[in-house]
């Protein structure tokens, strides 16, 4: 995107998984403000994106309203407060007639929308898909792109046609991320015909690694970690490996209300570094045997972060040989654990460990 915006893959939090429909200003000015006070912003989290359901009807001039049940105090003094607390606003809309829960969408009023949104101090737009019946996704896309450039203000503009069209294709000049997959389902896979469980996502995720990089992220969809339908394990896996995938981080829990166990791992310093790595690179699966599989991520600096990642029901050891981490074989490497925030001894050729079930094992491996 020629933005320059979201050169690191964008941190914060959204609505919906957690709240659906059922928003309103005070439950988004509680998440920014849980969003200082827990840690997550000394974390690098920034964005507070409201996603469907904040929408009221146009008005006489066609401007889009908030809903003045929800939002009596209107989006711009919300918008405010969050500035106010140092962090950065974003909203949703969609590039059909009806965003997928029914309320107004941006179709035919892009220009006009977006002008809205920079008078409001939008940073972020999250632009949805339902309703388009047979609009072309590239031009649609773009239509919107153009318009929060000519609105003159900075916008991050996240594409979630849920990966229909190949956005990776087409998407790096329109926009800064683009979901690649229907909604993530809160569970460790598919299950009672719902799709998209966090392996699930992860195993489409493999070969889209390419078309990742600064300004234009894969997005595996917003976090689950803390919303109850994963164990603590297994929020670690799912936290670890959207790390390993540069993934935006948009953590997607009631922040006001999380346990010591997600703020663990939300806030977890060295993981968001190694997803925030300036390099830039999507990290890919590069071994699998059965059920053990190693994940990696080249590092500005020529180093890696692995993960040993363990998706069956009893704990494995896994290893990783630094050959197939593409170093010379007989090389020293230190290692670091990035769970445990502890240096293991320097190995040579390889390294191994014990996994536990649907978990995994994240180290940090330099030269
Ligand atoms: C779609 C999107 C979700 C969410 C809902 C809102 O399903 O993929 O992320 O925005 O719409 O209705």
């Amino acid at each position: 995107q020629s933005n320059g915006l979201a050169l690191t893959p964008p941190m914060g939090w959204n609505s919906w998984n957690k709240f659906g429909c059922d928003i309103n200003e005070s439950v988004i000015r509680a998440a920014a403000d849980a969003m200082v006070s827990s840690g997550m912003k000394g974390a690098g989290y920034q964005y507070v994106v409201i996603d469907d359901c904040w929408h009221g009807e146009r008005d006489l001039n066609g401007d889009i309203q908030a809903d003045p049940k929800r939002f009596p105090s209107g989006i711009k003094a919300l918008a405010d407060y969050i500035h106010g607390k140092g962090l950065k606003f974003g909203i949703y809309s969609d590039a059909g007639k009806k965003t997928c829960a029914g309320r107004p969408g941006s179709r035919g009023y892009e220009y006009q929308d977006a002008r809205q949104y920079a008078a409001w101090g939008v940073d972020y737009l999250k632009y949805d898909w339902c309703s388009t019946y047979s609009q072309d996704a590239k031009s649609t896309y773009e239509t919107m792109s153009d318009a929060l450039r000519a609105s003159g203000r900075p916008i991050v503009f996240s594409l979630c046609e849920w990966g229909q069209n190949k956005p990776w294709l087409w998407g790096e000049t329109i926009g800064n991320l683009w979901r690649m997959s229907g909604d993530i389902y809160d569970g460790w896979e598919s299950r009672e015909g719902r799709e998209n469980g966090m392996t699930n996502i992860l195993d489409m995720q493999q070969g889209l690694e390419g078309y990742a990089g600064p300004g234009h992220w894969n997005d595996p969809d917003m976090l689950e970690v803390g919303n109850g339908g994963m164990t603590f394990e297994e929020y670690k896996s799912h936290f670890s490996l959207w790390a390993v995938l540069a993934a935006p981080l948009m953590a997607g829990n009631d922040l006001a209300r999380m346990s010591e166990e997600t703020k663990s791992i939300l806030t977890n310093k060295e993981i968001i570094a190694v997803d925030q790595d300036a390099l830039g690179v999507q990290g890919h699966r590069i071994a699998k045997n059965g059920d053990d599989e190693v994940w990696a991520k080249p590092l500005q600096g020529g180093g890696r972060a692995i993960v040993l990642f363990n998706r069956g029901k009893e704990t494995h050891k896994i290893g990783v040989t630094w050959e197939t981490l593409g170093y010379p074989a007989a090389l020293g490497l230190s290692v670091r654990d990035l769970w445990s925030h502890k240096n293991l001894s320097k190995a040579k050729g390889s390294f191994a460990a014990d996994v536990p079930p649907h978990g995994v094992v994240m180290i940090r491996v330099e030269a």
